[in-house]
């Protein structure tokens, strides 16, 4: 008996302090429930979309309202009085390879309003630069060792005994594997990235300080309306309106990216703004490409309960019941449509459920198929490191939840390959 107890609590706190996944995660593929997926293809009435125009007039919005309704919530419009101010410009960044701009983004009239910091490297070329958008999560000065980057405004201190600055110092660059800047800039491409917490800091009280509670007013909506998802997609949206407005970027080349958490939000915000020519899912997992419906590695009560944020309310209703769910994650994949769509998993990341992800890249297919795009044809995984797929494309990488030199390599080649449909 003793012994039980021990090792009960033994398992509750090693989980508690490795975030591992609960003890009944579902890892073995014969105990995955019979499921049909929903067809994006079948109208509410039951009748085949067949048309290119049917799909945009009707089945599109139908969709993106379902995923509205009962996962994300609303995404409100760009707000009156926004306004950007470049406050840190160097023409010879990156030992001389880029140009490095930080720009406050305004989401209102004044200097008082609510606001994010941007951070923008641009190769030195004289043609505007495609860019690469994506959110980061640790903050600006934590993607490159650059000491001018201006430092984030929310420190995540595991220390609290060290001060501000000290933290500040010894963060810069940690995150720089994920931001391959040189890689990229010597591609000819750039990056425009911002910290997630600027918009909404990410714990289930977040929203009391952030835009979901600071712009109610001037965005017209109740704080329970939209999601941590919605809001930090709203940021990546203000982000698309400054590169419009910066000759040096070619606003109709942007490239969503998004790791994880942040890889469901580049989804969410690659469906509801269609100004961004590329979306690229990093190990996005549960709520992101993964099918829900597969009940293998993270489920929607995992999610719903360890971030109850995340999502609306409504989502909740679906944590044991994937199945009546009227969407499945293809169907929000098929939201990219026409755009080339890439979806990357890791082959030890079974909690995003790498098999799940390459599935709903393979159902978004017929939506592709529509505009006489080829999405994944293969009907079995790809061996790892082998991508597969013409404008939808699908990898899993060896190695762990991550964004590596590998998967960047992958999408700059896809994004190079893709220059034409741009
Ligand atoms: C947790 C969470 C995932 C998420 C990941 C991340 O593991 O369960 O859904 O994708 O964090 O954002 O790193």
């Amino acid at each position: 008996m003793k012994s039980v107890f021990i090792s009960v609590v033994l398992v509750v706190f090693s989980y508690g302090l490795s975030c591992a996944q609960p003890p009944d995660t579902n890892t073995d593929e014969s105990r995955i429930p019979p499921y049909t997926l929903p067809d994006p293809l079948i109208s509410p009435n039951g009748k085949a979309i067949t048309t290119v125009k049917d799909w945009e007039r009707k089945q599109r919005p139908y969709i993106l309202k379902l995923f509205t309704e009962n996962v994300y919530g609303k995404i409100p419009a760009k707000p009156a009085g926004m306004h950007f101010k470049v406050t840190e410009t160097d023409s010879a960044a990156l030992n001389g390879k880029a140009i490095r701009k930080q720009v406050t983004i305004y989401f209102a009239a004044g200097d008082d309003a609510p606001s994010m910091d941007l951070l923008l490297y641009l190769p030195r070329t004289n043609k505007p630069a495609a860019v690469f958008v994506g959110l980061n999560f640790t903050g600006n000065h934590t993607i490159a060792a650059d000491k001018a980057i201006k430092p984030a405004r929310h420190l995540k201190k595991k220390d609290q005994q060290i001060t501000d600055s000290e933290a500040i110092e010894s963060s810069r660059g940690s995150s720089a594997s994920r931001w391959p800047l040189e890689e990229i800039i010597n591609k000819g491409y750039g990056v425009a990235t911002a910290h997630y917490y600027d918009l909404e800091p990410d714990d289930k009280d977040g929203w009391k300080q952030g835009i979901r509670t600071t712009m109610k007013d001037a965005l017209h909506i109740a704080t329970d309306a939209w999601s941590a998802i919605g809001a930090w997609s709203w940021g990546l949206s203000r982000i698309q309106d400054y590169l419009e407005s910066d000759a040096a970027a070619d606003a109709k080349r942007t490239i969503l990216i998004g790791h994880s958490r942040l890889g469901k939000t580049a989804l969410w915000a690659g469906a509801n703004d269609q100004r961004f020519s590329i979306v690229i899912s990093n190990n996005s997992g549960e709520g992101g490409a993964a099918l829900s419906r597969r009940v293998f590695g993270e489920t929607i009560r995992n999610l719903n309960t360890s971030f109850p944020h995340w999502f609306i309310a409504r989502y909740k209703s679906y944590n044991d019941h994937p199945e009546m769910l009227p969407v499945d994650q293809h169907m929000l994949l098929s939201l990219i449509a026409p755009r080339p769509l890439y979806v990357a998993s890791a082959e030890d990341d079974k909690w995003a459920d790498p098999k799940g992800e390459f599935l709903s890249a393979k159902n978004a297919a017929p939506v592709y198929a529509l505009y006489k795009l080829q999405g994944v044809t293969v009907n079995e995984m790809p061996a790892v490191n082998t991508p597969v797929g013409a404008t939808i494309r699908y990898h899993i990488r060896t190695g762990k939840h991550d964004v590596t030199l590998y998967d960047w390599q992958q999408y700059l080649e896809f994004a190079e390959q893709n220059k034409k449909s741009e």
